[in-house]
């Protein structure tokens, strides 16, 4: 490893103390940079990701920009699925959007198999210059089985997850099969990144929060277990983070995962005390205050900082991304105020 080579951001993954809490943003890199817009002009989002010099270039602008203490892969959780057979485009303001949802078990059997090296080089390659020209970690990443398969099922963004749910409920068979090959894919996924350079992985499993812990427990629990437990040997630090997922907290505490990122809903005290979680803990600031005036957001981001390092094992996050509305100005001012606030207090 470099000299001068940050790796506060993997220490606290590991509950280990830092001489500051680091900080990242998941949706780092987006539309509230005018470079990002920019370099957004020429390209679609897809070209942007298979370009590998432009998807590392995309990676690095709020490292240099910000200040942050870690890098996340331009890419998105669709961009695997399209390799093993989902026809899917990213529209500007909606998300992922499939023309052929899955319907059946004929669906699920249809899917491929992801080949590292002929379906995502861009991937690996733009992993490998990251890898070696980044100060700071890079992390890489992977949509959840069940997160992927509501794109998958629902043909794009919901708000109900009836479709998904309804598979879920009437042919848990062809259910069973849709999670174990997209277990396998995230695992493929996630190895080829881990090999090409990358020092930690999250795993977003953002909608997860809209089922009970109950269904939790028996439709998605075990693909999750399975996921995580075959990536621990890579010895990588392994997130998972998904939105509203308060009451799946317990669950999740039992995955062989080193860090939980939170949203904003429950606080870093509740999730410590009420639910006994006691892997490190990433988040969560509410991302709306980034729109308040500096005072509020200032106070609110203090009290976050207060709660997360009563203990080891903290890294401030938002508790869900940045948005296209947000100011460079704001992201530059809070990720300083994260810095000298939790240096100071380490002081003291
Ligand atoms: O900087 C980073 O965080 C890395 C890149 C990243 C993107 N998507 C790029 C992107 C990451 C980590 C993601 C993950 C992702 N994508 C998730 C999980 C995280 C979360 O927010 O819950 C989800 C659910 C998606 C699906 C998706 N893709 C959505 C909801 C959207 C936004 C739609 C919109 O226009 O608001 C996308 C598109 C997308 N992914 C953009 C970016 C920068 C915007 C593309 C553009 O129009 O320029």
């Amino acid at each position: 490893m470099k000299s001068s080579f940050n790796d506060t951001f993997l220490r606290a993954c590991r509950k280990e103390p830092t001489p500051y809490v680091p900080v990242w943003y998941m949706r780092q890199a987006g539309r509230y940079q005018p470079e990002y817009r920019k370099i957004r002009e020429k390209y679609s989002f897809f070209e942007m990701n298979y370009i590998p010099e432009v998807c590392a270039e995309v990676t690095k602008l709020p490292v240099d920009q910000l200040g942050v203490d870690a890098a996340i892969l331009f890419a998105d959780i669709v961009t695997p699925l399209k390799p093993i057979g989902v026809d899917v485009e990213i529209r500007s303001g909606i998300g992922p959007v499939i023309d052929n949802p899955i319907r059946n078990t004929a669906d699920v059997r249809r899917l491929g198999e992801l080949d590292p090296v002929s379906d995502i080089p861009f991937i690996t390659d733009a992993v490998k210059i990251l890898a070696n020209e980044l100060r700071v970690p890079l992390i890489g990443f992977a949509g959840a089985p069940f997160t992927l398969a509501s794109y998958m099922i629902e043909g794009g963004p919901s708000k109900n997850y009836y479709k998904t749910k309804a598979m879920m409920f009437t042919a848990p068979e062809t259910w069973a099969l849709l999670m174990e090959k997209l277990a396998d894919m995230t695992i493929t996924y996630l190895r080829a990144q881990i090999a090409a350079g990358a020092k930690a992985v999250q795993v977003f499993d953002s909608w997860v929060g809209a089922v009970s812990e109950a269904d939790y427990r028996e439709f998605i629990f075990p693909t999750m277990h399975r996921i995580f437990s075959s990536l621990k040997d890579t010895g990588v630090p392994l997130i998972y983070f998904g939105v509203g997922t308060g009451h799946l907290l317990r669950s999740f505490n039992e995955l062989p995962v080193d860090v939980l990122g939170l949203d904003w809903r429950v606080t870093i005290t509740q999730a410590r005390t009420e639910y006994g979680v006691d892997k490190a803990l990433q988040g969560n600031l509410e991302p709306a205050l980034l729109l308040a005036p500096w005072e509020t957001l200032e106070k609110k981001a203090k009290q976050v900082l207060d709660e997360g390092t009563e203990q080891p094992g903290y890294i401030f996050n938002l508790g869900h991304g940045i948005f296209p509305q947000c100011s460079v100005e704001t992201m530059q001012k809070l990720t300083a105020l994260v810095h000298s606030y939790s240096r100071k207090n380490g002081e003291m």
